[in-house]
């Protein structure tokens, strides 16, 4: 079946589109290039040739020849224009993007726009006409959302529901598209600022965090423990953590100490937190620089993973889940779910994502099940954290791209006799941003860091999961001296 999108010139439905056939791995459809193409000449040059009458003849002729095309069709502004369009498009999945017309003027160019010949003011007189018009079309509201962002908005008009539970004796956990829909009416919503601007429709009065790593502090704690006083929460009560992985273990510590622990229930909307992060019954704030040294062990009583929030991620983010995905796929074995889908991956492919979630999911939970406090093979989840972890202290690189540099360097150090070294690093070279992989280091400095690792067994050696073969791991003793002298 065919999706239409259609509003405003300068809303996005072509850029949009594009991303959303890759997403959804379906054909992409631009009408006005259609039309370009059938006539051999830009749309500027067929109204001033032929005038606007003849253009709307031929545009309503092949938006009616798109009836039986499985694709997201893109339309022009003024499709709507005609009673016999909009009767058509009433028969589809046919959805209005909005964006408010001071954002649109900011965005659009005249270049091959015939009606804003005079000037970009007439984009308001257009809008006035049309907007009775529009408004007769499901709206999804686009205002102040990227690319992705708004993809993902719209993912949630087009996609069907679906739930599957991951069974696991420690921690079972909900995938479910379309999940966050669940929280319309739900109360005791804590949430990052980014995901409630993008997603805020589906959130009841939440209590809304900063974005990032500087939330999980004493000084929070301090007002959230007040808040939740003032808001008589009890035993009886949940708290819904909704956001990366700074959120959960903010509010999942939070949860775990107040009252001596209320339920709480994870909503984990970064693809870092839906593998690893949300998982495992971790909890944690900082103590001024030094990471996650204080906290509990406390699983929240539902994890519910909503696949298509982690489409609005930014670059930087998405790459940071696939990167911890893939370092479970080293311990696990199964690397080719990502090196054969490397291409998908780097497209937001929405189905190959969701086996990821899933395999890295089950994989995660099938280790923390059988040490769930970290005493032996649960460590191997540390693989390409040591160096992770130093680079990270010492660049400010955010942790998930730090990991992939660091696991880079574990591999080329300690994985002397893997057979598919460098099939794996390979992939890792293509999907690290090019500015990290060049960055320059000093040794000795780095070095510093890897000695303030928790880790650390003796001055002068450090344990470390080391893979030996693709699905095998080893936890080593490695001489802190030997590290040296590989640099
Ligand atoms: N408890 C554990 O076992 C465990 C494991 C790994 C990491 N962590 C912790 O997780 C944290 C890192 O998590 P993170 O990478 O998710 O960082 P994060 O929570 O800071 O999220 C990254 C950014 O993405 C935004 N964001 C979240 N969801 C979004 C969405 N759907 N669309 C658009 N933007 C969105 C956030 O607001 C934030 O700005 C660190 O504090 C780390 O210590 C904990």
């Amino acid at each position: 079946m065919p999706i239409f999108l259609i509003g405003m010139m300068g809303c996005g439905k072509t850029t949009i589109g594009k991303v959303l056939s890759e997403i959804l791995n379906k054909r992409f459809i631009d009408l006005d290039e259609e039309i370009e193409k059938k006539e051999n000449m830009k749309i500027s040059d067929i109204f001033s040739k032929k005038g606007e009458n003849y253009f709307r003849e031929i545009e309503s002729n092949l938006l009616f020849q798109m009836k039986d095309n499985d694709a997201i069709i893109s339309t022009g502004g003024g499709i709507i224009l005609k009673k016999i369009n909009r009767e058509f498009l009433k028969k589809y999945k046919t959805l209005f993007l909005y964006v408010p017309i001071e954002e649109i003027l900011e965005r659009v160019d005249i270049k091959n726009r015939p009606l804003l010949k005079n000037g970009k003011n007439k984009l308001f007189e257009i809008w006035e006409d049309r907007k009775d018009l529009y408004n007769q079309f499901e709206k999804v509201n686009l205002s102040n959302l990227s690319v992705y962002e708004s993809a993902a908005k719209i993912l949630y008009y087009i996609t069907e529901n679906n739930e599957e539970i991951i069974e696991n004796d420690f921690q079972s956990v909900i995938l479910k598209t379309k999940g966050l829909e669940n929280l319309k009416n739900e109360k005791n919503i804590f949430v990052s600022n980014s995901v409630n601007r993008i997603y805020g429709d589906y959130f009841n009065c939440p209590y809304v965090l900063d974005d990032g790593e500087k939330i999980k502090n004493f000084d929070n704690l301090d007002i959230l423990y007040r808040y939740l006083i003032e808001k008589e929460i009890n035993r009886s009560d949940s708290l819904i953590a909704v956001g990366g992985g700074t959120v959960t273990d903010l509010i999942g510590y939070v949860g775990a100490t107040f009252k001596r622990g209320v339920k709480i229930i994870f909503y984990p909307t970064t693809l870092l937190a839906q593998v690893d992060a949300a998982l495992g019954g971790k909890t944690a704030v900082n103590l001024d620089k030094i990471k996650n040294v204080i906290g509990t062990f406390y699983k929240p009583e539902k994890v519910i993973i909503d696949p298509l929030s982690i489409i609005s991620l930014k670059e930087e983010n998405y790459i940071e889940g696939i990167i911890e995905a893939f370092k479970v796929s080293l311990i696990d074995g199964n690397i080719n779910l990502f090196i054969d889908n490397i291409e998908k991956i780097k497209k937001r492919d929405l189905n190959t994502l969701i086996k990821i979630i899933k395999y890295a999911v089950k994989v995660k939970l099938d280790i923390v099940s059988k040490d769930p406090y970290d005493k032996n093979i649960r460590k191997a989840l540390n693989l390409g954290h040591t160096f992770g972890h130093a680079f990270e202290s010492y660049t400010n690189i955010p942790h998930g791209l730090s990991v992939g540099w660091g696991l880079i360097k574990e591999l080329e150090f300690f994985s002397t006799n893997l057979k598919d070294k460098e099939y794996i690093l390979d992939f890792l070279n293509k999907i690290i941003p090019r500015n990290i992989l060049n960055m320059e280091i000093n040794n000795e400095n780095l070095i510093k860091y890897i000695y303030q690792d928790k880790k650390i067994i003796s001055k002068e050696e450090i344990t470390i999961p080391v893979i030996e073969e693709v699905g095998k791991f080893k936890l080593k003793n490695i001489n802190l001296k030997h590290i040296k002298n590989k640099y």
